[in-house]
Protein backbone atom coordinates (compact mmCIF):
# COMPACT_ATOMS: atom_id res chain seq x y z
CA UNK A 1 0.00 0.00 0.00
CA UNK A 2 3.07 2.34 0.84
CA UNK A 3 4.65 1.62 -2.06
CA UNK A 4 1.75 1.95 -4.01
CA UNK A 5 1.16 5.42 -2.49
CA UNK A 6 4.92 6.51 -3.26
CA UNK A 7 4.43 5.14 -6.68
CA UNK A 8 1.48 7.08 -7.65
CA UNK A 9 2.99 10.31 -5.76
CA UNK A 10 6.21 9.89 -7.93
CA UNK A 11 4.04 9.78 -11.15
CA UNK A 12 2.17 12.53 -10.19
CA UNK A 13 5.37 14.20 -9.94
CA UNK A 14 7.02 13.42 -13.18
CA UNK A 15 3.75 14.35 -15.01
CA UNK A 16 4.08 17.61 -13.64
CA UNK A 17 7.96 17.67 -14.91
CA UNK A 18 6.70 16.70 -17.76
CA UNK A 19 4.14 19.75 -18.56
CA UNK A 20 6.30 21.93 -17.09
CA UNK A 21 3.74 22.58 -14.11
CA UNK A 22 4.09 26.54 -12.33
CA UNK A 23 4.68 24.45 -8.81
CA UNK A 24 7.59 22.47 -10.23
CA UNK A 25 9.43 25.64 -11.80
CA UNK A 26 9.32 27.71 -8.83
CA UNK A 27 11.08 25.18 -7.32
CA UNK A 28 12.14 22.74 -8.76
CA UNK A 29 14.45 20.75 -6.25
CA UNK A 30 12.17 19.08 -4.32
CA UNK A 31 11.82 17.05 -7.13
CA UNK A 32 14.58 16.69 -8.70
CA UNK A 33 15.87 15.16 -4.97
CA UNK A 34 13.21 12.85 -5.74
CA UNK A 35 14.03 11.48 -8.91
CA UNK A 36 17.44 11.73 -7.73
CA UNK A 37 16.32 9.01 -5.41
CA UNK A 38 13.75 7.30 -7.33
CA UNK A 39 14.00 7.42 -11.07
CA UNK A 40 16.85 8.92 -11.95
CA UNK A 41 17.07 8.33 -15.77
CA UNK A 42 13.45 9.51 -15.84
CA UNK A 43 11.17 8.96 -18.76
CA UNK A 44 9.45 12.14 -19.92
CA UNK A 45 6.36 12.63 -22.12
CA UNK A 46 6.77 15.80 -22.63
CA UNK A 47 4.23 18.36 -24.47
CA UNK A 48 6.19 18.73 -27.88
CA UNK A 49 5.36 14.85 -27.82
CA UNK A 50 9.25 13.17 -28.51
CA UNK A 51 9.97 10.48 -25.74
CA UNK A 52 12.38 12.38 -23.52
CA UNK A 53 14.72 10.97 -20.55
CA UNK A 54 16.22 13.30 -17.88
CA UNK A 55 19.51 12.42 -16.22
CA UNK A 56 19.92 14.10 -11.95
CA UNK A 57 22.26 12.04 -10.55
CA UNK A 58 25.81 13.93 -10.48
CA UNK A 59 27.71 11.07 -11.89
CA UNK A 60 25.39 10.20 -14.67
CA UNK A 61 24.61 13.97 -15.48
CA UNK A 62 29.16 14.25 -15.95
CA UNK A 63 29.23 10.90 -17.52
CA UNK A 64 26.15 11.47 -20.10
CA UNK A 65 27.41 15.21 -20.86
CA UNK A 66 30.15 13.36 -23.08
CA UNK A 67 28.74 10.52 -24.09
CA UNK A 68 29.42 9.71 -27.49
CA UNK A 69 26.27 8.10 -28.27
CA UNK A 70 24.16 11.00 -26.98
CA UNK A 71 24.53 12.99 -30.44
CA UNK A 72 24.09 17.21 -30.55
CA UNK A 73 23.79 17.44 -34.14
CA UNK A 74 20.20 17.67 -34.61
CA UNK A 75 20.92 17.00 -38.48
CA UNK A 76 20.61 13.69 -37.82
CA UNK A 77 17.25 14.08 -35.82
CA UNK A 78 15.22 16.57 -38.11
CA UNK A 79 11.58 15.39 -37.47
CA UNK A 80 12.51 15.75 -33.37
CA UNK A 81 13.93 19.41 -34.39
CA UNK A 82 11.04 20.68 -35.71
CA UNK A 83 8.76 19.33 -33.05
CA UNK A 84 11.00 20.29 -30.37
CA UNK A 85 11.67 23.92 -31.44
CA UNK A 86 8.70 24.32 -33.93
CA UNK A 87 11.41 25.81 -36.74
CA UNK A 88 13.20 24.45 -39.49
CA UNK A 89 16.95 23.65 -39.08
CA UNK A 90 17.56 27.57 -39.48
CA UNK A 91 21.17 27.76 -41.10
CA UNK A 92 22.18 30.10 -37.76
CA UNK A 93 22.04 26.77 -35.16
CA UNK A 94 24.28 24.93 -37.78
CA UNK A 95 26.68 26.02 -35.00
CA UNK A 96 29.36 24.41 -32.51
CA UNK A 97 26.47 23.76 -30.28
CA UNK A 98 25.02 21.59 -32.79
CA UNK A 99 27.04 19.80 -34.00
CA UNK A 100 29.17 16.64 -33.00
CA UNK A 101 33.22 15.83 -33.69
CA UNK A 102 34.89 16.06 -35.99
CA UNK A 103 33.39 19.09 -36.99
CA UNK A 104 32.53 20.27 -33.61
CA UNK A 105 36.12 20.09 -32.76
CA UNK A 106 37.26 22.31 -35.76
CA UNK A 107 34.53 24.74 -34.99
CA UNK A 108 35.68 24.94 -31.41
CA UNK A 109 38.86 25.35 -31.91
CA UNK A 110 38.40 28.11 -33.73
CA UNK A 111 35.93 30.01 -31.70
CA UNK A 112 38.41 29.14 -28.77
CA UNK A 113 41.46 30.76 -30.48
CA UNK A 114 39.49 33.99 -30.84
CA UNK A 115 38.36 33.63 -27.28
CA UNK A 116 42.09 33.47 -25.26
CA UNK A 117 42.39 34.33 -22.22
CA UNK A 118 44.13 37.71 -22.81
CA UNK A 119 41.10 38.99 -25.05
CA UNK A 120 38.85 38.09 -21.81
CA UNK A 121 40.88 39.81 -19.46
CA UNK A 122 41.12 42.59 -21.99
CA UNK A 123 37.43 42.98 -21.70
CA UNK A 124 38.35 43.93 -17.88
CA UNK A 125 38.11 47.59 -18.06
CA UNK A 126 35.07 47.63 -20.35
CA UNK A 127 33.14 45.37 -18.28
CA UNK A 128 33.58 47.71 -15.55
CA UNK A 129 33.10 51.10 -17.33
CA UNK A 130 29.76 49.81 -18.77
CA UNK A 131 28.49 48.21 -15.26
CA UNK A 132 29.02 51.41 -13.60
CA UNK A 133 27.62 53.15 -16.06
CA UNK A 134 24.28 51.22 -16.31
CA UNK A 135 24.48 51.00 -12.15
CA UNK A 136 24.40 54.70 -12.12
CA UNK A 137 21.37 54.70 -13.97
CA UNK A 138 19.57 52.69 -11.45
CA UNK A 139 21.07 55.27 -8.56
CA UNK A 140 18.71 57.86 -9.95
CA UNK A 141 16.17 56.23 -10.50
CA UNK A 142 16.28 54.11 -7.01
CA UNK A 143 13.64 51.58 -7.46
CA UNK A 144 14.05 49.46 -10.29
CA UNK A 145 13.47 45.93 -11.91
CA UNK A 146 17.21 44.54 -11.54
CA UNK A 147 16.73 42.30 -14.29
CA UNK A 148 15.54 44.86 -17.24
CA UNK A 149 17.68 47.65 -15.76
CA UNK A 150 21.04 45.47 -15.21
CA UNK A 151 21.38 41.79 -15.56
CA UNK A 152 19.51 42.13 -19.14
CA UNK A 153 21.71 44.98 -21.14
CA UNK A 154 24.93 44.27 -19.06
CA UNK A 155 25.68 40.69 -20.83
CA UNK A 156 24.22 42.76 -24.43
CA UNK A 157 26.18 45.47 -24.22
CA UNK A 158 29.35 43.11 -23.61
CA UNK A 159 28.52 40.68 -26.26
CA UNK A 160 27.93 43.54 -28.63
CA UNK A 161 31.64 45.62 -27.80
CA UNK A 162 32.89 41.83 -28.34
CA UNK A 163 32.16 41.51 -31.85
CA UNK A 164 32.14 45.59 -32.49
CA UNK A 165 28.76 46.06 -33.26
CA UNK A 166 28.23 49.73 -33.30
CA UNK A 167 26.32 51.46 -30.84
CA UNK A 168 23.78 52.90 -33.53
CA UNK A 169 23.49 49.13 -34.83
CA UNK A 170 22.50 47.93 -32.14
CA UNK A 171 18.80 48.76 -31.26
CA UNK A 172 17.95 46.75 -34.28
CA UNK A 173 20.09 43.70 -34.20
CA UNK A 174 18.71 43.42 -30.59
CA UNK A 175 15.17 43.81 -31.46
CA UNK A 176 15.48 41.03 -33.80
CA UNK A 177 16.96 38.99 -31.60
CA UNK A 178 14.35 39.06 -29.27
CA UNK A 179 12.02 38.31 -31.39
CA UNK A 180 14.10 34.93 -32.04
CA UNK A 181 14.53 34.34 -28.89
CA UNK A 182 10.86 34.92 -27.56
CA UNK A 183 9.02 32.88 -30.32
CA UNK A 184 11.72 29.77 -30.81
CA UNK A 185 9.17 27.48 -28.86
CA UNK A 186 5.93 29.53 -29.37
CA UNK A 187 4.46 27.30 -32.60
CA UNK A 188 1.84 30.44 -33.18
CA UNK A 189 5.15 32.44 -33.84
CA UNK A 190 6.53 30.68 -37.05
CA UNK A 191 5.92 33.34 -39.51
CA UNK A 192 7.79 36.09 -37.51
CA UNK A 193 10.08 33.60 -35.95
CA UNK A 194 11.34 32.93 -39.85
CA UNK A 195 11.74 36.39 -41.01
CA UNK A 196 13.66 37.48 -37.96
CA UNK A 197 15.97 34.36 -38.41
CA UNK A 198 16.42 35.36 -41.96
CA UNK A 199 17.26 38.95 -41.01
CA UNK A 200 19.45 38.49 -38.23
CA UNK A 201 21.35 35.90 -40.65
CA UNK A 202 21.34 39.06 -43.67
CA UNK A 203 22.35 41.54 -40.96
CA UNK A 204 25.39 39.05 -39.22
CA UNK A 205 26.30 38.44 -42.69
CA UNK A 206 27.25 42.10 -44.01
CA UNK A 207 28.88 42.38 -40.49
CA UNK A 208 31.03 39.53 -41.30
CA UNK A 209 31.77 41.28 -44.78
CA UNK A 210 32.51 44.87 -43.07
CA UNK A 211 35.02 43.22 -40.98
CA UNK A 212 36.66 41.17 -43.63
CA UNK A 213 37.19 44.54 -45.45
CA UNK A 214 38.09 46.58 -42.49
CA UNK A 215 39.79 44.06 -40.25
CA UNK A 216 40.73 45.62 -36.44
CA UNK A 217 42.13 44.29 -33.28
CA UNK A 218 38.08 43.01 -32.39
CA UNK A 219 37.19 39.28 -31.47
CA UNK A 220 35.37 39.01 -34.83
CA UNK A 221 38.55 39.69 -37.13
CA UNK A 222 40.24 37.29 -34.58
CA UNK A 223 38.17 35.18 -35.62
CA UNK A 224 38.50 36.21 -39.46
CA UNK A 225 41.62 36.16 -40.14
CA UNK A 226 41.65 32.29 -38.48
CA UNK A 227 44.64 30.00 -40.31
CA UNK A 228 42.16 27.62 -40.38
CA UNK A 229 38.93 29.92 -40.68
CA UNK A 230 35.52 29.24 -40.57
CA UNK A 231 33.21 30.30 -44.00
CA UNK A 232 31.18 32.91 -43.70
CA UNK A 233 28.47 30.78 -43.27
CA UNK A 234 29.92 29.22 -39.75
CA UNK A 235 30.68 32.57 -39.11
CA UNK A 236 27.36 34.04 -39.11
CA UNK A 237 25.89 30.87 -37.02
CA UNK A 238 28.97 31.30 -34.66
CA UNK A 239 28.23 34.85 -34.07
CA UNK A 240 24.54 34.27 -33.53
CA UNK A 241 25.69 30.95 -30.56
CA UNK A 242 27.39 33.38 -28.69
CA UNK A 243 24.58 35.68 -28.68
CA UNK A 244 22.12 32.84 -28.08
CA UNK A 245 24.39 31.04 -25.34
CA UNK A 246 25.93 34.60 -23.50
CA UNK A 247 22.87 36.69 -22.80
CA UNK A 248 20.34 34.95 -20.70
CA UNK A 249 22.37 32.40 -19.26
CA UNK A 250 24.77 35.57 -17.74
CA UNK A 251 21.32 38.09 -17.19
CA UNK A 252 19.43 35.20 -15.20
CA UNK A 253 22.83 34.54 -12.74
CA UNK A 254 23.02 38.04 -11.92
CA UNK A 255 19.79 37.64 -11.31
CA UNK A 256 19.58 34.39 -8.88
CA UNK A 257 23.10 35.63 -7.54
CA UNK A 258 21.49 39.06 -6.36
CA UNK A 259 18.38 37.25 -4.93
CA UNK A 260 20.05 34.18 -2.81
CA UNK A 261 22.30 36.87 -1.44
CA UNK A 262 19.71 39.34 -0.57
CA UNK A 263 17.84 36.36 1.18
CA UNK A 264 21.19 35.40 2.82
CA UNK A 265 22.53 38.40 5.07
CA UNK A 266 25.33 36.74 6.59
CA UNK A 267 26.78 34.90 3.46
CA UNK A 268 26.06 39.14 1.81
CA UNK A 269 28.08 40.62 4.60
CA UNK A 270 31.23 37.57 4.45
CA UNK A 271 31.24 39.08 0.65
CA UNK A 272 31.04 42.21 1.62
CA UNK A 273 33.53 42.28 4.13
CA UNK A 274 36.09 39.96 1.92
CA UNK A 275 35.77 40.49 -1.56
CA UNK A 276 38.49 38.45 -2.73
CA UNK A 277 35.78 35.69 -1.86
CA UNK A 278 33.52 36.92 -4.80
CA UNK A 279 35.34 34.70 -7.77
CA UNK A 280 34.74 31.78 -5.17
CA UNK A 281 30.96 32.54 -4.43
CA UNK A 282 30.34 33.50 -7.83
CA UNK A 283 30.97 29.31 -9.14
CA UNK A 284 29.00 28.42 -5.64
CA UNK A 285 26.41 30.29 -6.49
CA UNK A 286 26.44 28.64 -10.41
CA UNK A 287 26.49 25.58 -8.85
CA UNK A 288 23.68 26.40 -6.16
CA UNK A 289 21.22 28.13 -8.34
CA UNK A 290 22.71 27.74 -12.06
CA UNK A 291 20.87 29.68 -15.17
CA UNK A 292 21.20 27.11 -17.15
CA UNK A 293 18.61 24.44 -15.43
CA UNK A 294 19.34 21.33 -17.56
CA UNK A 295 21.15 20.58 -20.68
CA UNK A 296 20.39 21.46 -24.20
CA UNK A 297 19.12 18.73 -25.76
CA UNK A 298 21.07 15.59 -26.74
CA UNK A 299 19.40 12.78 -29.03
CA UNK A 300 20.66 9.10 -28.71
CA UNK A 301 22.42 8.16 -31.55
CA UNK A 302 22.69 4.19 -30.45
CA UNK A 303 20.52 2.55 -27.92
CA UNK A 304 21.80 2.83 -24.42
CA UNK A 305 22.10 1.80 -21.17
CA UNK A 306 22.33 4.04 -17.72
CA UNK A 307 21.91 2.56 -14.47
CA UNK A 308 19.37 -0.17 -15.89
CA UNK A 309 17.33 2.19 -17.91
CA UNK A 310 17.45 1.86 -21.72
CA UNK A 311 16.93 5.16 -23.59
CA UNK A 312 15.78 3.71 -27.09
CA UNK A 313 17.86 5.34 -30.01
CA UNK A 314 16.16 8.40 -31.34
CA UNK A 315 14.71 9.28 -27.81
CA UNK A 316 15.93 12.81 -26.55
CA UNK A 317 18.31 12.99 -23.37
CA UNK A 318 18.28 15.68 -21.02
CA UNK A 319 20.51 16.69 -18.36
CA UNK A 320 19.36 18.43 -15.53
CA UNK A 321 22.37 20.69 -14.25
CA UNK A 322 20.89 21.53 -11.56
CA UNK A 323 19.83 18.43 -9.82
CA UNK A 324 23.46 17.04 -10.32
CA UNK A 325 24.63 20.08 -8.59
CA UNK A 326 22.84 19.45 -5.62
CA UNK A 327 23.62 16.00 -5.41
CA UNK A 328 24.40 14.90 -1.69
CA UNK A 329 26.51 12.48 -3.02
CA UNK A 330 28.87 14.73 -4.69
CA UNK A 331 28.66 17.86 -2.08
CA UNK A 332 28.34 17.88 1.18
CA UNK A 333 25.23 19.91 2.71
CA UNK A 334 24.03 20.53 -1.07
CA UNK A 335 20.88 23.14 -0.07
CA UNK A 336 23.12 25.13 1.72
CA UNK A 337 24.78 28.40 0.07
CA UNK A 338 27.66 28.57 1.03
CA UNK A 339 30.42 31.42 -0.59
CA UNK A 340 33.63 29.55 1.23
CA UNK A 341 33.17 25.66 -0.17
CA UNK A 342 36.02 25.15 -1.48
CA UNK A 343 37.43 23.02 -4.84
CA UNK A 344 33.61 23.70 -5.98
CA UNK A 345 34.96 25.11 -9.78
CA UNK A 346 36.18 22.14 -10.61
CA UNK A 347 33.54 19.80 -9.73
CA UNK A 348 30.34 21.52 -10.60
CA UNK A 349 28.67 21.39 -13.76
CA UNK A 350 26.90 24.54 -13.93
CA UNK A 351 28.91 25.52 -17.01
CA UNK A 352 28.67 22.15 -18.91
CA UNK A 353 31.36 19.30 -18.79
CA UNK A 354 33.67 17.81 -21.47
CA UNK A 355 33.02 18.37 -24.97
CA UNK A 356 30.90 21.15 -24.85
CA UNK A 357 31.46 22.80 -21.79
CA UNK A 358 30.96 26.53 -21.58
CA UNK A 359 33.43 28.35 -24.20
CA UNK A 360 32.41 31.64 -22.55
CA UNK A 361 32.78 30.82 -18.71
CA UNK A 362 35.85 32.83 -17.81
CA UNK A 363 33.94 35.60 -19.88
CA UNK A 364 30.83 35.00 -17.54
CA UNK A 365 32.74 34.89 -14.57
CA UNK A 366 34.29 38.26 -15.00
CA UNK A 367 30.80 39.34 -15.81
CA UNK A 368 29.64 37.77 -12.72
CA UNK A 369 32.69 38.73 -10.59
CA UNK A 370 32.51 42.90 -12.02
CA UNK A 371 28.78 42.84 -11.62
CA UNK A 372 28.74 40.89 -7.67
CA UNK A 373 31.80 43.06 -7.10
CA UNK A 374 30.54 46.73 -7.65
CA UNK A 375 27.19 46.17 -6.91
CA UNK A 376 27.96 45.58 -3.13
CA UNK A 377 30.84 47.75 -2.69
CA UNK A 378 28.42 50.38 -4.11
CA UNK A 379 25.06 50.23 -2.90
CA UNK A 380 25.76 48.72 1.02
CA UNK A 381 21.90 48.95 1.76
CA UNK A 382 20.19 47.23 -1.81
CA UNK A 383 17.29 45.83 -0.58
CA UNK A 384 14.58 43.41 -2.26
CA UNK A 385 11.47 45.76 -3.20
CA UNK A 386 8.96 43.29 -2.48
CA UNK A 387 10.42 39.70 -1.46
CA UNK A 388 7.14 37.96 -2.29
CA UNK A 389 6.78 39.56 -5.42
CA UNK A 390 10.95 37.94 -6.47
CA UNK A 391 10.10 34.45 -4.94
CA UNK A 392 7.36 34.07 -6.89
CA UNK A 393 8.99 35.62 -10.19
CA UNK A 394 10.99 32.15 -11.43
CA UNK A 395 10.39 31.49 -15.08
CA UNK A 396 7.18 29.39 -15.65
CA UNK A 397 7.36 27.07 -19.05
CA UNK A 398 7.32 23.81 -20.13
CA UNK A 399 11.16 24.16 -21.50
CA UNK A 400 13.40 23.94 -18.31
CA UNK A 401 16.31 25.37 -20.11
CA UNK A 402 16.78 28.49 -17.69
CA UNK A 403 16.42 28.86 -14.13
CA UNK A 404 16.13 32.69 -13.57
CA UNK A 405 13.87 35.50 -12.54
CA UNK A 406 11.13 37.45 -15.19
CA UNK A 407 11.39 40.27 -12.68
CA UNK A 408 13.67 41.49 -9.52
CA UNK A 409 12.16 44.51 -8.07
CA UNK A 410 15.10 46.65 -5.68
CA UNK A 411 15.43 49.31 -3.88
CA UNK A 412 19.24 50.26 -4.72
CA UNK A 413 19.10 53.14 -1.40
CA UNK A 414 16.75 52.35 0.84
CA UNK A 415 14.93 55.59 2.64
CA UNK A 416 16.11 57.91 -0.49
CA UNK A 417 12.96 58.05 -2.52
CA UNK A 418 12.45 58.13 -6.25
CA UNK A 419 10.17 55.61 -7.68
CA UNK A 420 10.47 55.48 -11.53
CA UNK A 421 11.63 52.61 -13.27
CA UNK A 422 14.60 52.92 -15.51
CA UNK A 423 13.26 53.31 -19.44
CA UNK A 424 12.86 50.10 -21.22
CA UNK A 425 15.02 49.42 -23.75
CA UNK A 426 15.60 46.51 -26.62
CA UNK A 427 18.40 45.49 -24.95
CA UNK A 428 16.02 45.12 -21.61
CA UNK A 429 13.59 43.00 -23.62
CA UNK A 430 15.77 40.68 -25.32
C1 LIG B 1 26.55 32.31 -16.22
C2 LIG B 1 26.58 32.26 -17.52
C3 LIG B 1 26.64 30.99 -18.31
C4 LIG B 1 26.26 29.73 -17.98
C5 LIG B 1 25.65 29.25 -16.66
C6 LIG B 1 26.55 28.88 -19.13
C7 LIG B 1 26.33 27.52 -19.17
C8 LIG B 1 26.62 26.70 -20.25
C9 LIG B 1 26.41 25.28 -20.29
C10 LIG B 1 25.81 24.45 -19.16
C11 LIG B 1 26.83 24.84 -21.49
C12 LIG B 1 26.82 23.38 -21.97
C13 LIG B 1 25.50 23.02 -22.61
C14 LIG B 1 25.39 21.56 -22.99
O1 LIG B 1 26.37 20.80 -22.94
O2 LIG B 1 24.27 21.17 -23.35
C15 LIG B 1 27.30 25.98 -22.24
C16 LIG B 1 27.79 25.92 -23.53
C17 LIG B 1 28.17 27.04 -24.24
N1 LIG B 1 28.26 28.33 -23.79
FE1 LIG B 1 27.77 28.97 -21.93
N2 LIG B 1 27.07 29.66 -20.13
C18 LIG B 1 27.17 30.95 -19.68
C19 LIG B 1 27.67 32.02 -20.36
C20 LIG B 1 28.18 32.00 -21.65
C21 LIG B 1 28.74 33.13 -22.35
C22 LIG B 1 28.93 34.52 -21.77
C23 LIG B 1 29.06 32.68 -23.62
C24 LIG B 1 29.67 33.42 -24.78
C25 LIG B 1 29.75 34.68 -24.95
C26 LIG B 1 28.72 31.28 -23.69
C27 LIG B 1 28.90 30.49 -24.80
C28 LIG B 1 28.68 29.13 -24.83
C29 LIG B 1 28.89 28.32 -26.02
C30 LIG B 1 29.34 28.82 -27.39
C31 LIG B 1 28.58 27.00 -25.65
C32 LIG B 1 28.65 25.77 -26.55
C33 LIG B 1 30.04 25.15 -26.49
C34 LIG B 1 30.14 23.90 -27.34
O3 LIG B 1 29.13 23.40 -27.81
O4 LIG B 1 31.28 23.45 -27.54
N3 LIG B 1 28.19 30.90 -22.48
N4 LIG B 1 27.17 27.11 -21.46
Amino acid sequence: MAQAQENSALHEMVAAVSRGAPEWRTCPHPAYAALREQDPVCRLTPPHGVETYLITRYDDARDALSDPRFSKDMRGALDTYHAVYGSFFDALDDNVLFSDPPRHTRLRRTLRGAFSPRRVEGMRGRITEITEALLAACREHNHVDLMSSFAFPLPIAVLCELMGIREADRPEILEQFGVVTRSRFDPSKKAELHAAEAWLQNRLGRLVQETRDHPSDSFLSDLVRAEDGLDDGELVASLWVLFFAGHKTTAYQIGNSVLHLLNRPEQLELLRRAPHLIPGAVEEIVRFEGSVETSTFRYAAEEAEIRGTVIPKGALVQIAISAANRDPQRFDSPDELDVTREGIQSTHLGFGHGTHYCLGAPLARLELEIALGRLLRDFPRLALADPEESAGAWLKGPVAAFRGLERLPVVMEPGRGGAEEVPVTAASRV
